[in-house]
């Protein structure tokens, strides 16, 4: 029988209050058990408001929760102190937003080292080959020395998860990475993402409002009135 697959991030009975120090605190999470292992894709999906955003902040470290425990690449984030957490954070994890965020002032290539930059000063002659390997393997190949202004939206954002993959991540939180592209360019990058979580083995977690993205992933996890409920894909890869 296989090893159990190895667990990216587990969140345990999340709980997460905002505006605890007002008189009208919020309890937008109310308990919530969530886990990923390497290599799936993971759809979260729920109304505008439901705490997507905030379970993707807990899992991928930018925030504590309020009880509960968030188990991140096998340490426990509850005991480690804001420098270690941040440091387990760029390491662990790469985040893609709806808004590309690359710099202007920098090339695509430049961009997508930019994680290796900050964490380990300058990237070495392997990264940046490994990187643009990535690069031209999403079909960005003729962009490298490009500036973002100079690229299409669909392009910045592969770009933009690539740069999130650049360290090596065991984790990958995108919000939204679809939410900005029209239904071709979103359709692009989500396939993308896709087969870089087959090929990476990364552990891939997207909030997404398209239901027919949600349906494509492996697993779909719904927020909805503080709590989740998950379903598995019966027919997948079937219709
Ligand atoms: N820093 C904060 N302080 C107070 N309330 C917050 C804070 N962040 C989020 N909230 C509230 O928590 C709830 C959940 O917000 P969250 O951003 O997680 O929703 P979401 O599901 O991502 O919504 P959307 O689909 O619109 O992005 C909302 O009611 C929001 O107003
Ligand atoms: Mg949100």
């Amino acid at each position: 029988m296989a090893t159990e697959a190895r667990v990216a991030v587990e969140g345990i009975g999340l709980r997460k209050v905002y505006g605890l120090d007002t008189p009208f605190p919020v309890e937008v999470l109310q308990g919530v058990d969530v886990r990923v292992t390497a290599g799936e894709f993971v759809a979260i999906v729920g109304q505008s408001g439901s705490g997507k955003t905030t379970l993707l902040n807990l899992l991928g470290a930018l925030d504590r929760p309020t009880a509960g425990r968030v188990i991140l690449d096998g340490r426990d984030t509850a005991e480690l102190g804001d420098d270690d957490l941040a440091d387990l954070r760029n390491r662990a994890v790469g985040f893609v937003f709806q808004f590309h965020y690359l710099l202007p002032e920098f090339t695509c290539l430049e961009n997508a080292l930019m994680p290796l930059k900050i964490r380990q000063g300058a990237a070495s002659r392997e990264d940046v080959e490994r990187v643009t390997a990535l690069l031209a393997r999403v079909g960005l190949g003729d962009q490298l020395r490009k500036r973002p202004s100079q690229m299409s939206g669909g392009q910045q954002q592969r770009a933009a998860v690539i740069r999130a993959l650049a360290a090596q991540p065991r984790l990958v939180l995108a919000d939204e990475p679809t939410g900005n592209l029209d239904v071709r360019a979103g359709q692009e990058v989500f396939d993308m993402m896709r087969e870089m979580t087959r090929e990476t083995g990364v552990a891939f977690v997207m909030v997404t409002h398209d239901e027919q993205l949600a349906d494509a992933a492996d697993r779909i996890i719904h927020v909805e009135l503080g709590r989740v409920h998950e379903h598995e894909h019966i027919l997948k890869g079937e219709g």
